[in-house]
């Protein structure tokens, strides 16, 4: 079985990864922040795939080593590296997804909502390039505070006249890839088998799985549903704590970045059958931006799995019901950065 067969169930008998793969596909990735902590596990999990061609490598510093490194590994991906803002055009021009894991990550004590000061800037500048010279790339957003970034994100793009509510990704793969693990474990089930929707937004109760549409369909007590959704929604800060000060998740945040990337590539070779969940803008409730499943294809959303908020539980009826108010407001709070500082 394939190291992405317990990522993405359906790639069971694909076996997706291996060195010995010549090239299938030839798409272009570009990775901005790919020095970081995030950053150099997301990279070599790129590299691994036979459907890129090229891999660009941007950051502001420390990605020449970090590119030399990679670019031994021998899988068919060409590996490139920019620094700075007066490389960034070049790395983005003719790239086909833009993974942006670029910002400082919590320490312990610290909301992701604190990260904002730093990480809004950072974000809406490379989006300003990333609008000029790639408009038409697939864009996955992992920098902090994700309820707030993508909004900025799409802000950006809205004033440069090249905005696509389609292909504009806030990365919540982290979620889905949590509540799999922690209800496989809890239930005895196995690994490969479960599936966990996760909606809503990426920040502590805006995090809602929604166990009740578990695959393979499974029981839960109210106290194991209650444990279970405090554990997925706090699994951030758990890893943020026991890191002690030294970050936040980077390996498997890389792991669910580069399984949101891999099925990004599949959909733009053309296979209709790939589903994840993404905070993307939305009409599925009130909020401009929401995070659900969605149906990926060559142009990016093709349709919402608006089935998996139909015959909600109570507990996630209300869940949901009470992440709205936070929600709205740090989606709010983007758009007015972006208002403010244009
Ligand atoms: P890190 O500090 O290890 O790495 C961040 C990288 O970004 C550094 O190499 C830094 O040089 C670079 N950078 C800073 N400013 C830049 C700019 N203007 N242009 C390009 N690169 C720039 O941090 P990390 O652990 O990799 O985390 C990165 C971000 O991802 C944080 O905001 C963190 O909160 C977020 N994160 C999100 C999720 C999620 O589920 N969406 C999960 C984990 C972490
Ligand atoms: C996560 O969920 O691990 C990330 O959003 C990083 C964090 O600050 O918790």
């Amino acid at each position: 079985e394939s190291l992405w067969a317990y990522a993405v169930p359906k790639l069971k008998e694909k076996q997706v990864f291996s060195n010995q793969l010549q090239p299938q596909a030839s798409f272009k990735v570009a990775v901005l922040g790919a020095g970081g902590g995030i950053g150099q596990p997301l990279g070599l999990l790129i590299k691994m795939s036979p459907l890129v061609s090229e891999l660009h490598l941007y950051d502001i510093a420390n990605v020449k080593g970090v590119a030399a490194d990679l670019s031994h590994c021998n899988t068919p991906s060409q590996v490139m590296d920019f620094t700075g803002p007066s490389e960034l055009a070049t790395c983005l021009t003719g790239v086909d997804v833009v993974v942006i894991p670029a910002g400082v990550p919590r320490k312990p004590g610290m909301t992701r909502d604190d990260l904002f000061n730093i990480n809004a800037g950072i974000v809406k500048s490379l989006m300003e390039v990333v609008a000029d010279n790639c408009p038409d790339a697939f864009i996955h957003i992992i920098s902090n505070p994700v309820n707030s970034s993508v909004p900025i994100a799409a802000e950006v793009l809205k004033q440069k006249g090249v905005y696509d509510p389609k292909k504009l990704f806030g990365v919540t793969t982290l979620d889905v890839v949590r509540a799999n693990t922690f209800v496989a474990q809890k239930k005895k089930l196995k690994l490969i088998d479960v599936d966990v929707p996760v909606i809503g937004g990426h920040a502590g109760i805006t995090i809602l799985p929604l166990l009740s549409k578990t695959r393979p369909s499974v029981t839960f007590t109210d106290e194991e549903i209650e444990s279970l959704t405090v554990r997925i929604q706090n699994a951030g800060t758990e890893v943020v704590e026991a890191k002690a000060g030294a970050g936040s998740a980077t390996l498997s945040m890389a792991y669910a970045a580069a399984r949101f990337v891999e099925s990004s590539l599949r959909a733009l070779d053309g296979d209709g059958d790939v589903y994840e969940c993404s905070f993307v803008q939305s009409e599925l409730t009130d909020l401009p931006f929401f995070a659900s499943r969605v149906n990926l294809g060559k142009k990016g959303i093709e349709a919402f799995v608006s089935a998996d908020l139909d015959g909600l539980t109570e507990y996630e009826a209300k869940a949901l019901e009470a992440l709205k108010p936070e929600l709205k407001a740090s989606i709010e709070k983007g758009v007015a950065f972006v208002h403010r500082t244009a």
